[in-house]
């Protein structure tokens, strides 16, 4: 389709070289990418770890023994500022889904969409009636927070921390979230999205449930757009720039991109430990690949992404279908949510 677009192949590769280097450039990752099972098998995370510099670890040492903690940032002194409307979930699958308090459309439209339960019944019960829920971890802002009081009290499904929507506290925010789903509910897998993300229920069901290396590691599993050999960008001119005092290793630990990945719930169990709240380092994905790395959990496995499974692009002014995809972002609109929704739901 591409190709007679934009006639002669030669220019096709050269788009795609030239849009690689883009992203590549973009994203500060300057490495090669697994993308396939077989590669991601063979990861061993003992081998990745002996490849962080031991500087690193002096590094986290020194961390821990951070004495004065503010106490407003101790795990037991966090509270949600909607706690009491909150229903806790006790089910399969919990989708842990990045929201800004003011994206009050977005979050119906997940509701109404791929969220809703009732909409997958013929799809659950092929695999014992799996049960899933969507909650929206959100900051806090002033003007917004009584219209976001009035939809938590409706739909018991907000998370609102007491922070910013700063970008760079997303760290913290999906801290205090990850701790609330494991005082609060049960489930087997967590599923990190944002609110421009479209999940494909059936496609996650046929990937939790059948494929062999996911079920190998149920309870271990971390999937995702996995970067294996992420570095620190260091020219600060760029988004994901960061200083050697902010993250002393040339290397990040194997890292999911944050637009939509999945954890066994035994993996955050482990993270919990390692929750820096006072310090955490601010690119949030690479922060949970680190707690995860912190977790040492033994046998993990890492699950890249094969094909169109995770985190492709959708051009959101054509919606296209991609029928193999578990998750994509940049879906904007109702229309575009409500049209990959029916499509999924024709799946057998
Ligand atoms: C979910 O789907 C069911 C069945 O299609 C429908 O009756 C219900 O109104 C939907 N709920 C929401 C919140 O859209
Ligand atoms: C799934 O739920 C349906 C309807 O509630 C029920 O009839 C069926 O027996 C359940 N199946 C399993 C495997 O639990
Ligand atoms: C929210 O955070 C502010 C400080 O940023 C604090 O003064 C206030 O007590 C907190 N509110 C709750 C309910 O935790």
């Amino acid at each position: 389709m591409l190709c007679r677009k934009y006639g002669r192949p030669s220019t096709l590769v050269l788009i795609t070289i030239l849009l690689m280097a883009a992203l590549v450039f973009f994203f500060g990752i300057t490495t090669h990418l697994h993308s396939n099972v077989d590669s991601s098998v063979k990861t061993n995370i003992q081998q990745v770890r002996n490849e962080l510099s031991y500087h690193f670890h002096q590094k986290l040492e020194s961390v821990k023994t951070i004495v004065k903690i503010d106490p407003a940032l101790k795990p037991r002194n966090i509270k949600l500022l909607n706690q009491q409307d909150i229903q806790p979930f006790r089910g399969n699958i919990l989708f842990l889904v990045n929201s800004n308090i003011g994206n009050k459309e977005r979050r119906t439209s997940i509701r109404k969409n791929w969220a809703n339960q009732t909409k997958f019944n013929q799809h659950r019960k092929k695999f014992h009636n799996v049960s899933f829920k969507a909650y929206f971890m959100t900051g806090f802002k002033a003007e917004k927070f009584n219209l976001a009081k009035t939809e938590s009290v409706k739909y018991g499904d907000l998370l609102i921390t007491n922070r910013t929507e700063d970008y760079w506290d997303f760290s913290r925010r999906a801290m205090i979230s990850f701790h609330w789903t494991i005082e609060n509910c049960y489930y087997d897998y967590l599923l990190k999205a944002d609110d421009d993300i479209f999940i494909h229920i059936p496609n996650l069901f046929t990937f939790l449930y059948k494929d062999p290396y996911v079920l190998k590691h149920h309870d271990r599993l971390y999937a995702g757009y996995i970067i294996m050999h992420g570095k620190p960008h260091r020219n600060l001119k760029f988004k994901w720039g960061v200083t050697y005092e902010e993250w002393g290793a040339d290397a990040y630990p194997p890292f999911s991109t944050g637009m939509g990945f999945i954890l066994s719930r035994f993996i955050i169990e482990k993270m919990i430990p390692h929750f820096d709240w006072e310090k955490p380092f601010r690119v949030d994905d690479v922060y949970i690949g680190h707690l995860v790395y912190m977790a040492q959990i033994s046998n993990i496995g890492i699950r890249s992404s094969v094909g169109q499974e995770f985190s492709r692009f959708n051009d959101p002014k054509k919606c296209p279908i991609q029928s193999k995809a578990i998750v994509y972002h940049q879906v904007l609109t109702e229309d575009c949510m409500r049209k990959l929704t029916e499509s999924s739901l024709k799946v057998k």
